[in-house]
């Protein structure tokens, strides 16, 4: 089979789950995935492919169409320019969540070397992008989940930095385990389960609903449990940066407030929605 043949293979193959368009990016991502050049059909090196290389395809064919997401079936996304690695114990990091730590960057000297906290670090591609760029901080990243934090520790040994990762929940913290934060970062659950309905099956069969999920009747959850975890973790002075589900910005805002936060910022997403929110405790 031609490189050619098996782009329009994958295409054809996988058309009762995705678009003609979606198939096309998705064959470009496999073919490129096997060490190809891709580009427009047309003007693709037209290889021969071998055995396995068939094989291989036709495997990951196999796994697209149970809906599962392609990063998931490749075990990689992108994040801030980086390959993350993923699996389903894991959230794939979500373009939104760049923004945060854009946000992060823009505010932090490069030469900033204080403690700076993960809470529900996931994959840890928040995590692992600040240690990149913060040389001199200390980088602690902390789940519940033992799954994620062997994905973040995995993320953490690829790109060679440094991070302290802590099992702990942080609706139930164990606040002995964690050091005083200068900064403290979260992109904590926050669909309400009543949004289940209007979200995409490879979402919903395939990544972990305890990373996005929080009961309708108590929406704030996270946010009040980490605010409670920044009043007795967070130095005097210190940043907390929150990504935020659009609806409950002023909310959040009025909790914060109630709390002694100052400073408290609403950023919007490229999307123009409410996505972040940021402070500094008194
Ligand atoms: C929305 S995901 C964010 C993952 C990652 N930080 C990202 O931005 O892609 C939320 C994360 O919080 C973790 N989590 C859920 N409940 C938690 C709890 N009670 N304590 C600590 N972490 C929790 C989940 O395991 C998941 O990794």
């Amino acid at each position: 089979m031609k490189l050619t043949e098996g782009i329009r293979h994958i295409i054809k193959s996988i058309n009762p789950v995705y678009t003609e368009q979606e198939g096309s990016s998705i064959a470009r991502l496999l073919v490129e995935h096997l060490g190809y050049k891709s580009g427009p059909v047309a003007r693709i090196e037209n290889k021969d492919l071998e055995e396995f290389e068939i094989s291989q395809l036709e495997h990951w064919i196999k796994d697209l169409l149970t809906n599962k997401p392609v990063q998931y079936v490749l075990r990689y996304s992108w994040f801030m320019d980086r390959k993350i690695f993923v699996n389903e114990n894991c959230l794939i990091p979500r373009q939104e969540t760049e923004e945060i730590v854009l946000e992060i960057l823009k505010n932090t000297e490069k030469t900033f070397s204080g403690n700076i906290l993960d809470i529900g670090t996931g994959s840890g591609c928040i995590s692992v992008s600040l240690a990149m760029e913060l040389n001199f901080a200390q980088i602690f990243a902390s789940d519940i989940s033992k799954g994620a934090l062997e994905v973040a520790q995995r993320n953490s040994f690829i790109n060679n930095v440094n991070i302290e990762f802590l099992h702990d929940d942080v609706l139930d913290p164990d606040y002995s385990k964690f050091p005083a934060f200068d900064l403290i970062v979260s992109n904590p659950p926050y669909v309400r389960l009543l949004e289940r309905e209007k979200m995409q099956s490879n979402v919903l069969d395939f990544e972990p609903s305890d990373a996005l999920f929080v009961p309708d009747n108590d929406p704030l959850l996270f946010y009040k449990a980490i605010i409670e975890f920044s009043i007795k973790k967070l130095n005097k002075g210190g940043k907390l940066y929150l990504e935020i589900n659009e609806v409950f910005g002023e909310e959040i805002k009025i909790v914060l407030h109630q709390n002694g936060f100052i400073n408290i910022t609403l950023i919007k997403d490229i999307h123009g929605k409410d996505r972040i929110i940021k402070a500094q405790k008194l």
